[in-house]
């Protein structure tokens, strides 16, 4: 698909032409990765964050909101907890937190691998080469670091004192440190364009990525995007942070790129508590990842408001889910569901 095919996909409202979306976003989906929907454990280990993301509730400087860092033997628990549940997947994410050291991280990802077939996805946010290497030796097997926009001006002005092109660094080791890869964005960051979107799916599809998280923007009142938004009016061109927007960019990240793992993702369960999931699952989408953090700790993991499950506990979020799969005629995936491999074997 060429970037005037996509512009045009991302500016219809045409009913018809949405049905047409969907239909060949979901029909590549079946091809390519099949009915089953993998699961994924979703362990909020630690809500301290040494950054300052204009966009995210966790930002170092926010002041009010408790932090906590989740024990060894709490994440254990939860561990086995969703092992027993059935998902094949962990994934361990937090924000930039200094006082999780690597070596605890290390120690951790070597106990799980030693303890159960689980997958591990880290979440960790940028890290030195050297700690990524020591991760991957350990055997975390997949880590995900989200791009959030791929334009240059508008990724440095929603990210405060991150040297340039990092996250892309970032990217580029994982590749070569032998991780699954996985990134992603944000729909309607205030300051997105159309065409912007239209090169971040051009750049899903160079990298080759594994997986690609999409999610709505959603403004956090302690932020300074919130605040942005509130004073300048949107731009003429401006991306809506909307449900069908963010499914257009999933069908189409779908059609781009037809055998990554695409979540549901929580974002989209927040706009749309009732039918967010299905909706995306319905246009190309093949994975969840149903929260597995303690309750107490969940409300603090407090990145945009409104998030999905906040006073759930896992065993309902399990339930849940489950029953939404099953009802959407789906099965739910069994292993570690990692990225199908390519009939030439190629990357
Ligand atoms: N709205 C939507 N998604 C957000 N994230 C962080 N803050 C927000 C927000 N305000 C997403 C980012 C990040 C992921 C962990 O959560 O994409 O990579
Ligand atoms: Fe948490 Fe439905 S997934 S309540």
């Amino acid at each position: 698909m060429n970037r005037h095919e996509l512009l045009e996909w991302l500016r219809t409202d045409d009913p018809r032409s949405l049905q047409r979306l969907w239909r060949l976003a979901d029909a590549a989906r079946k091809k390519h990765v099949g009915d089953a929907v993998h699961l994924r454990g979703l362990l909020e280990i630690s809500n301290y964050c040494s950054r300052a993301c204009w966009y995210c509730g966790l930002r170092g400087g926010r002041r009010g909101l408790k932090r906590y860092r989740m024990t060894r033997a709490e994440i254990e628990a939860c561990v086995r907890q969703l092992a027993a549940f059935g998902y094949g997947t962990v994934v361990l994410q937090s924000g930039e937190d200094p006082g999780l050291a690597p070596e605890r991280i290390s120690r951790l990802v070597a106990w799980i691998k030693a303890h159960t077939a689980l997958a591990v996805t880290l979440s960790l946010g940028e890290q030195p080469r050297a700690v990524l290497r020591q991760w991957r030796e350990a055997g975390a097997d997949r880590y995900l670091l989200r791009i959030e926009t791929t334009n240059r001006r508008l990724l440095a002005r929603i990210h405060p004192g991150e040297p340039h092109g990092s996250r892309m660094t970032q990217l580029r080791w994982l590749r070569q440190l032998g991780y699954e890869v996985g990134s992603g964005i944000m729909v309607g960051i205030p300051g997105q364009t159309y065409d912007m979107l239209v090169k971040d799916l051009l750049w899903f599809k160079t990298m080759d990525l594994d997986m690609i998280g999409i999610g709505p923007f959603i403004p956090h009142p302690d932020t300074p995007l919130f605040a942005l938004r509130r004073k300048k009016p949107p731009a003429p061109g401006q991306v809506p942070a909307t449900e069908i927007m963010v499914n257009k960019v999933v069908a189409l990240a779908r059609l781009m790129c037809p055998e990554a793992n695409l979540p549901a993702t929580t974002a989209l369960a927040s706009i749309n508590a009732v039918s967010g999931r299905e909706q995306a699952l319905s246009h190309g989408a093949n994975v969840v990842m149903p929260n597995v953090t303690p309750q107490q700790y969940r409300v603090l993991y407090d990145i945009y408001p409104g998030k999905a499950c906040v006073s759930e506990t896992a065993e309902v979020c399990h339930a849940c889910i489950r029953r939404r799969i099953e009802k959407l005629g789906r099965t739910i995936g069994s292993g570690p569901g990692g990225r199908v491999k390519r009939k030439s074997g190629v990357r």
